[in-house]
């Protein structure tokens, strides 16, 4: 079970790290131009709003696959599931921002479990189409995650990454 637990750590750090990539970064890097061209949906809301950009989409795909590179030189990773989770997280968390754009959720605000999940679920779903992804994993990601995500968060926050701790 622990182990297990591990196992599945290891194989959803792509995923994480790609996730966590936009918010360490858009501190360095300025990050403006967002994917949705600040274009509008049809409920007059921003698709996905400046929250959303195409540098922190791209780089949390490298960086996340870059993870997965090194774990694949350890043996514990393949590089085209690492680049299909990373590329699943940053797929995941728009989709996220799209949703919360949708119920009129302003950016930065806070979706409790879209927020959390939205990003892990996507991705072990894209990663499911070419690898076998137990059904525990999935209930793995939606009970790790939310803590996880939260503490990284609050951490991010006290390094001021972060405006707000959510
Ligand atoms: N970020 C980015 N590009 C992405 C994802 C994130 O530039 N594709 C950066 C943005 O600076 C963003 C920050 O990382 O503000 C935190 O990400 P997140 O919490 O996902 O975005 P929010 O600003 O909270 O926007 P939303 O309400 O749409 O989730
Ligand atoms: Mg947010």
């Amino acid at each position: 079970m622990f182990e297990d637990l591990i196992n599945f750590i290891i194989f959803i750090l792509p995923c994480y790290v790609a996730n966590a990539t936009p918010v360490a970064l858009s501190k360095i890097i300025p990050m403006k131009n967002p994917i949705d061209r600040g274009k509008k949906f049809i409920d007059g809301r921003r698709i996905l709003g400046d929250g959303k950009t195409i540098e922190g989409f791209i780089s949390g795909v490298i960086v996340g696959t870059l993870v997965g590179l090194i774990l694949s030189f350890l043996g514990l990773h393949k590089l085209h599931v690492s680049f299909i989770l990373a590329l699943g997280a940053m797929i995941g968390d728009s989709l996220g921002s799209f949703i919360k754009r949708r119920v009129g959720i302003p950016r930065g605000k806070p979706f409790p479990i879209v927020d959390q999940v939205s990003f892990v679920i996507i991705s072990l779903i894209l990663a499911n189409a070419i690898v076998f992804i137990p059904m525990r994993f999935y209930l793995y990601a939606v009970i790790i995650t939310p803590p996880l995500h939260l503490g990284t968060n609050f951490i991010a926050y006290l390094l001021k990454l972060k405006e707000v701790p959510w």
